[in-house]
Parts: structure tokens; C-alpha cells; sequence
């Protein structure tokens, strides 16, 4: 069978080109995101002990080659995509706020900041993730450039593409939340840094932007975008600018009103979901958080929404304080995360949660995570692994477990038990805000859809729990735990819990 070699070696060829599907909506909402400050997650030199104080605001010399080298540690949580900084050339300058380490004050769009890396290392990065069936997500500017100094004296000669002010919004710093035409017209920073405003009304601007996003994506097969700063552009920018780009993108739109935020859902795929994030900080921040206002806010943007299951789900990011920095208690920490994993939208796990890292606001919530040894074996290393798993087999048994709203089937005081997915295919996961010392008693819920006398298994401690004759299921809560539930006839052959 002389052929069969040659048709061996087609058939692995066609399956590796079509190991990767494009970056569309539909393709992102299965998928789980690990978020990394490119500066800060791994050197090239694979150093565990390089010094990076967070208050020098200095590039630390994380690479996309050190990335490379640790996709085993990343996808060993079980993430199917990373969204790493923005990756073109920003200004150079020792500013008062430190080096642009974090890749938001551009210079040049059509350069690559070259502290991460050349374009051979970015595109290496694309190919390692892509022969893993990764995605690689870009984080991207088109609001403003970058300046250090008096913003009377921005160079913008220096600009790349936009080297005049005419390509500019002229100066006014913005002072009213409340008005949308100042919130997009003026400017964000101060005299120490302030970041120019790209006038993205111009034709010019919105043709130059579209047809560099379209090469953007191509020259580096990026598979989808973190937009920065959205809430700053006019609403009429993004549609034909996310059909120039051509695949997924999640916009910042850095505010907690539901009505605003989600509007932006109408012209973009995702947004972050900001809304959810403050009520789930506060839910599970301290033993005295309010459930109610968190389930509120399910609820509202359920009906309220274009789409939750296109949300970006978050709990820290590089903007805001970690969450640990709030609280040291395990439970609460292992609540909120199991949320943000197992509720509506694509999960969006920020580098250093599976080390418990705990810095508090921008720079300290940038830890140079090297330091931390990669522990694979953390606690919180193998919780996120536990809840990627069970989401990762929810999607593999039906996608319908994405498209399903999740649905608040309890709540009391301290508890919220919510239901994702049906027909068998239903992750119940109940969340706690009583904490590491919260009493042990037995919750009962109904509303499940388990069948009558059926086995789940409770997924994070592998325990076996028979559903009653009534179709109830009595949980055991004990320490604030978070339980996730799943059906045992499910999981035979997943390896969850040894099934
Ligand atoms: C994409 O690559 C082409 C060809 O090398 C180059 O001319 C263009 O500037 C690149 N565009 C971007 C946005 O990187």
C-alpha cells in the first residue's frame, strides 16, 4: 500500500491548516482567555529571580519568546487563548509616570514596540499558540498617542501615521463623565502624560485606521481584539472599523452602568463586562457583600444586553486592583473566580490569579509573575484548571452550554446558585460569601433539570451526590466553598474526577 504514507502525510496536513478556525464571534465565545502583560509574564531567559519593582514602572523584560516557552503553564490551566498588550512601537521617554512598559502611548502604529520582541518572535508566538488550537488576542489603541510633557508642547512630527495636529483632536482635557461629546472629543492624561486624542471623526483617520487593522491582523494572524478606551471614540467608528479587522473583538468600555455599556455591544461583538465586575467584587470581597445586588445585575443585563454570552467575564485586570488585595480569605477568592469562569461570556483570567498575587492599583497590580517560580501545583493554579475543565467538557458534549443563559436559580443572603446549560448538559455552580469560616449545612435546591434519582458529581472535590426522587439537590456547604455540579452519565471518558 505504497499510498498510504502520501495520504497520511495529506491527511495531518489538512488537519493542521484546519486546526484553528478563524477568530469569528461565534468560534471566541467557546474559548477561555488568559490575559498577560506582555512586560511581565516571562523573560527569554526563563529567569525566576530577574528584579521587577512595580513601582519603577520599567520594563521588566517579559518577551514574546518567554510566552512561547510557557504555554504548557498556560494551557495547563486549561485556557484556549491568550490576549497579551498592545504590541506597536510607543514613545521612549522616561516620563514622570514611569517607561510605557505597558504598551498604551503610541508613537508609530506601523512599528512594533521591540522590548517584547521582533516581529519573527510575535509571529512565533501566533504559530506556537495556533499548533496548540490557540487563540492569540492583541490588545489595541485607536483613541490616542502617547506624549511625555506639558500638552502644549506635544511633538506631533513624531507621530506615525498622524504626524500633524490635523489628525487630532485640538486640546481640551476631558472634565464631564456626563457629556458623551467631552468624553470623546478632549483628551485623557495630564501635563505629566498626555495622551493626544486621534480625531477618529476625519475620513482620513477612520480609512487609515481600517486599512491597518485589516494588515494588523493579517501580518501577525492575530485572531482577535482587546480595544482600548472605546467609550472615547464615536459610536460610528466601530462597525466598519471591527468588519476591516475581521474578527472578534472586546471593547473597554470602563464603566459599571449596564444601559451604557451594553449599547456598545450593538456596534462591537463583546465588551468587558464592567457591569457585572463591581457587583461581583462586592459580592464576594468581604463576608457582609451584597448577593442581591450581584443577582440584580445578572438579571438586568440578561434582558438587557445584545448578547451576554459575547461579554468579556473578568474579575482583575491591569486597570484595577486585584482581587486578593481586598481579601485574603481562600473561599471568597475561589467564589469570585469560579464566577467569573462558569457565568455568561467568554472567562477572562488575568496573568498571577492562579498565584493568589495581590497587588493593589496600577502599577502594583503588574507583579512580574516570574518571581513566583510558575507554581503548577498552587491551589489556585489547579481551582482555575478544575472550572476550565469542567466548561471545556460542557462545550465539548453541546455548544448549546454557551448560548444558554445563565439563570439564577437561588440566592439567599449569602448563597447564589445559577444553572448553565440544559438536557443533561448543565453546570449548577453554587457560590458562598460566608467564607473560609462559614458553617457546614445542606442546601437544597430545586430548578436544576438534573433527572430524578440521577448522579451528579460535585466537579472541585470529586464527590458523588444522588439527585432525590423529586429532582432536588441537597448540597453540602461547608467553609464557603463554591460547589459545581455536573451529571456523572456525562463524564465518562472526560478523566474529570476519574471518570
Ligand atoms: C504588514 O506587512 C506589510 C508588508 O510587510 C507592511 O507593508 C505593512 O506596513 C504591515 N502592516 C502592519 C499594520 O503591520
Amino acid at each position: 500500500m505504497y499510498s498510504l504514507p502520501l495520504l497520511f502525510i495529506a491527511l495531518t496536513t489538512f488537519a493542521s491548516s484546519l486546526s484553528v478556525p478563524t477568530g469569528t464571534a461565534a468560534n471566541w465565545r467557546s474559548r477561555s482567555i488568559y490575559q498577560v502583560v506582555t512586560d511581565r509574564f516571562a523573560r527569554t531567559d526563563g529567569s525566576t529571580t530577574y528584579s521587577c519593582n512595580t513601582n519603577d514602572r520599567t520594563y521588566c523584560g517579559g518577551s514574546y519568546q518567554g510566552i512561547v516557552d510557557k504555554l504548557d503553564y498556560i494551557q495547563g490551566m486549561g485556557f484556549t487563548a491568550i490576549w497579551i498588550s498592545p504590541i506597536v512601537e510607543n514613545i521612549p521617554d522616561d516620563t514622570g509616570y514611569g517607561y510605557a512598559y505597558h504598551g498604551y502611548w503610541m508613537k508609530n502604529i506601523y512599528a512594533l514596540n521591540t522590548n517584547f520582541g521582533s516581529g519573527e518572535d510575535l509571529i512565533a508566538l501566533a504559530t506556537a499558540l495556533h499548533n496548540r488550537g490557540m487563540y492569540l488576542m492583541v490588545d489595541i489603541v485607536v483613541n490616542h498617542y502617547g506624549f511625555s510633557g506639558n500638552h502644549a508642547s506635544v511633538d506631533f512630527s513624531a507621530y506615525t501615521p498622524f504626524s500633524s495636529s490635523d489628525y487630532f483632536h485640538a486640546f481640551c482635557w476631558i472634565t464631564d463623565y456626563s457629556n458623551q461629546a467631552n468624553v470623546e472629543e478632549c483628551w485623557l492624561g495630564d501635563d505629566t502624560v498626555p495622551l493626544p486624542d486621534v480625531n477618529t471623526q476625519l475620513d482620513t483617520v477612520k480609512s487609515e485606521y481600517q486599512s491597518w487593522i485589516q494588515n494588523l491582523v493579517s501580518n501577525y494572524s492575530i485572531d482577535g481584539l482587546r480595544i482600548d478606551t472605546v467609550k472615547h471614540v464615536q459610536m460610528d467608528f466601530w462597525v466598519p472599523f471591527q468588519e476591516a479587522a475581521g474578527v472578534y473583538a472586546v471593547g473597554e468600555v470602563f464603566d459599571g452602568d449596564p444601559s451604557y455599556t451594553c449599547s456598545y455591544q450593538e456596534n462591537l461583538d463583546g465588551v468587558l463586562n464592567y457591569p457585572v465586575y463591581y457587583p461581583v467584587v462586592s459580592a464576594f470581597e468581604s463576608t457582609s457583600g451584597s448577593i442581591s445586588t450581584l443577582v440584580n445585575m445578572i438579571n438586568t443585563l440578561k434582558s438587557g444586553c445584545p448578547d451576554t454570552t459575547l461579554l468579556g467575564s473578568f474579575m482583575e485586570n491591569h486597570d484595577n486592583p486585584r482581587f486578593p488585595s481586598y481579601t485574603s480569605d481562600e473561599s471568597l477568592i475561589k467564589n469570585a473566580i469560579s464566577y467569573t469562569i462558569l457565568a455568561d461570556g467568554i472567562p477572562i483570567i488575568y496573568y498571577g490569579q492562579e498565584q493568589g498575587l495581590s497587588g493593589g492599583g496600577d502599577p502594583a497590580n503588574r507583579e512580574a509573575l516570574w518571581l513566583t517560580g510558575y507554581d503548577t501545583s498552587s491551589t489556585l493554579y489547579t481551582h482555575i484548571a478544575s472550572l476550565n475543565q469542567i466548561r471545556n467538557h460542557a462545550i465539548y458534549i453541546s455548544d448549546t452550554y454557551l448560548t444558554y443563559q445563565n439563570w439564577v436559580i437561588y440566592s439567599d443572603s449569602s448563597t447564589l446558585a445559577m444553572r448553565k446549560g440544559f438536557d443533561g448538559n448543565q453546570i449548577i455552580t453554587v457560590l458562598s460569601n460566608l467564607g473560609s469560616s462559614g458553617s457546614s449545612y445542606t442546601l437544597t435546591l430545586s430548578n436544576t433539570g438534573y433527572t430524578a434519582s440521577s448522579v451528579v458529581y460535585e466537579v472541585l472535590m470529586c464527590t458523588a451526590v444522588t439527585i432525590d426522587s423529586s429532582g432536588n439537590l441537597a448540597v453540602p456547604m461547608a467553609n464557603g466553598l463554591p460547589k459545581v455540579f455536573y451529571p456523572e452519565s456525562q463524564l465518562t471518558g472526560s478523566g474529570i474526577c476519574s471518570l
